[in-house]
């Protein structure tokens, strides 16, 4: 079945986490398409328990709820087709040609302009997802120390970014995107053709203690990407992180 988000959005000064609000919201029974948006977040969460830092004005902080039709094992796809919508809202309204690393880091430059972090929970309603997007629009988005691994919107147009326009080009290709999760064949194949992480790529994967080298080989139909180790074995990857390496440190 094919499922239209509209999008409403409800907007604050500064909150916690937009991730939790929308959490919160969604336990007593927000509808789909539920958007939250904060100028600032004092908590801001990312992906495997990190800090997401989100001062004032600096990034844009969005956590929309969705409640999927489509099976569970294929939820991971919101992810990857989450990513396709932020590629084409910087895109569009940017001119911000971007990378995606597995499974749903934006790049700019080998560098990271966005981040994803989709939570599910269970509501009263049934199963739920928060979908939670951070973009950096400024150099202020994220701490100095990372400034060789992330970037901003306006570093990579040297201009000042225009926050509202990217939230409704982002709205726009989110509910545009969602529609096609029911064809998960689409979701693969686009997210393929952005980026550089499906095919081919010598990287590293690690997730808690486990840590595998090898070369991607395409995604899976439910999103896990596939792995080829030296022995020639195809390992699939469904969580942690995916670095990229040099030739040369692939032992
Ligand atoms: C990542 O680790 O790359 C994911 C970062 C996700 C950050 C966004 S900002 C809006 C939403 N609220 C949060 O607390 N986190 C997500």
């Amino acid at each position: 079945m094919t499922t239209f988000l509209k999008p409403e959005v409800l907007r604050f000064k500064s909150l916690p986490s937009t991730n939790t609000e929308l959490a919160r919201r969604a336990s007593e029974g927000a509808a789909e398409g539920l958007a939250i948006v904060a100028e600032e977040q004092t908590a801001g969460r990312g992906r495997l328990q990190r800090v997401w830092s989100s001062p004032k004005g600096a990034g844009l902080y969005l956590s929309i709820l969705l409640r999927p039709t489509i099976p569970h094992n294929y939820w991971p796809l919101i992810t990857l087709m989450a990513a396709l919508a932020v590629g084409d809202a910087l895109h569009e309204v940017a001119g911000v040609q971007t990378d995606i690393k597995w499974p749903n880091d934006l790049l700019s430059g080998e560098r990271k302009i966005c981040g994803i972090l989709a939570e599910s929970i269970d509501t009263p309603q049934g199963r739920a997802v928060i979908l939670g997007i951070g973009i950096n629009l400024t150099e202020n988005a994220y701490p100095p120390e990372l400034a060789n691994v992330a970037t901003s919107v306006s570093e990579a147009t040297s201009q000042p970014p225009d926050c509202e326009q990217i939230l409704a080009a982002l709205l726009d290709a989110l509910s545009r995107w969602y529609s096609r999760l029911a064809e998960p064949g689409q979701i693969i194949d686009a997210w393929s053709n952005r980026s550089s992480y499906a095919i081919g790529k010598l990287v590293q994967v690690s997730n808690g203690d486990d840590v595998w080298q090898g070369t991607t080989s395409g995604v899976e139909p439910d999103g896990a990407l596939r792995l080829r180790t030296s022995s020639g074995e195809i390992k699939l990857v469904r969580a942690g992180d995916v670095y990229s390496v040099r030739p040369s440190s692939v032992k």
